[in-house]
């Protein structure tokens, strides 16, 4: 975890910033992941914005989590996640913070959950319906419509998707599935990959 905001160079980094500022800007959570998915979606077609080298590359045993820039005006976080062929993640939330997620190279399936029920840390979900998000698409989750999972189907290919976050995401609640719609609450701590 690193505890300074990232100084991270790349093509475009000025760009990609100014066009995130101005749709925090917006003020209130709706507006601004609308805005900011809009966002997304032109820069993921962008030729004058090049993520770093390294995102492309996943990481064996988890999908990687880089964080690509914090900012010092707005306090919101931009993570670049690499899903390499079946990596995904289990039932989470977001701590309640708004995030947009916009799909950089790939294909990931997003699926989200609504909370049925809640048995002390027991929850009950149903899912919500799943969607399958290509390059170019953006999406956003609004507390309390939180709890999902991503996951990249491909056998075979990498995904890439950029994650704007209301604030540093370093911590969630997972669940581990215990049977039918019933799930078990855990803590988690996010960790941060290195960006080489
Ligand atoms: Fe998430």
């Amino acid at each position: 975890m690193s505890a300074a905001p990232p100084d991270i160079r790349f093509d475009g980094r000025d760009r990609f910033v100014r066009a995130v500022d101005a749709a925090v800007a917006q003020g209130d959570g709706h507006a601004v992941t609308a805005a900011l998915r809009s966002a997304l979606c032109d820069m993921t077609r962008d030729p004058e914005i090049r993520l770093p080298a390294c995102v492309y590359a996943p990481i064996a045993d988890h999908y990687a989590r880089r964080e690509l820039y914090r900012s010092p005006e707005h306090g919101y976080s931009v993570v670049a996640m690499t899903w390499g062929p079946g990596q995904g993640t289990p039932v989470h939330d977001h701590c309640g913070l708004w995030c947009v997620e916009g799909v950089w190279s790939g294909t990931l399936e997003i699926t989200q959950y609504e909370l049925v029920e809640r048995d002390a840390e027991r929850f009950r979900f149903r899912a919500a319906g799943g969607m399958q998000a290509g390059a170019g698409s953006a999406g956003s989750l609004i507390p309390p419509h939180e709890y999902h999972t991503i996951d990249n189907p491909s056998p075979d290919r990498t995904a890439v998707s950029v994650h704007v976050y209301q604030a540093p995401l370093q911590r969630c609640a997972r669940f581990v599935h215990e049977r039918g719609e019933w799930y078990l609450r855990t803590d988690a701590t996010l960790g941060l990959d290195a960006l080489d």
